[in-house]
């Protein structure tokens, strides 16, 4: 529901410029990053949208699953982001036998989405 909910919203006219408006203030603030941060944070945990505590461990979740790694020490592992931003696009690039769904292929997340979520991923 939520789901169709903010596809509706998204199709509107005005919501490209909106969006547009959004990333040029959150580029312009340090408060930008945080919320991009906190945003990405509750799309990683959100079982409608990242689910990624259904195979992981990430600090601050609740009952995560085991079938990934722990997702930890990430900046220090991946200091290049646009390693996990393909990663999140599509796993099966580097490995084709994953569980882990290809979130920016199928569309399950944007790519603004997907960005957030990277910023959130290299806090921990
Ligand atoms: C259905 C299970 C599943 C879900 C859901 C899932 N992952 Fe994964 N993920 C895996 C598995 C399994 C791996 C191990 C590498 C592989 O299979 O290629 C992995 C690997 C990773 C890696 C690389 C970690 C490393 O140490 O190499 C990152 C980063 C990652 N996942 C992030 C996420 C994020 C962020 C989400 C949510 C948007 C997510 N995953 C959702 C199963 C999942």
């Amino acid at each position: 529901m939520l789901r169709d909910h903010a596809l509706t919203a998204f199709s509107h006219k005005s919501a490209p410029l909106l969006a547009l408006a959004l990333l040029a203030g959150f580029a312009a603030s340090p408060a930008g990053a945080q919320s991009a941060v906190a945003e990405g944070q509750k799309l990683a945990f959100d079982r409608g949208k990242g689910n990624c505590l259904t195979c992981h461990v990430i600090k601050g979740g609740d009952l995560p699953g085991t079938i990934g790694p722990e997702l930890k020490d990430i900046k220090a592992r991946f200091p290049d982001r646009n390693e996990l931003v393909a990663i999140l696009f599509d796993e099966t690039r580097r490995n084709p036998q994953t569980m882990m769904p290809p979130f920016g292929r199928n569309r399950i997340l944007t790519d603004k989405e997907i960005s957030a979520i990277v910023d959130f991923l290299q806090t921990l």
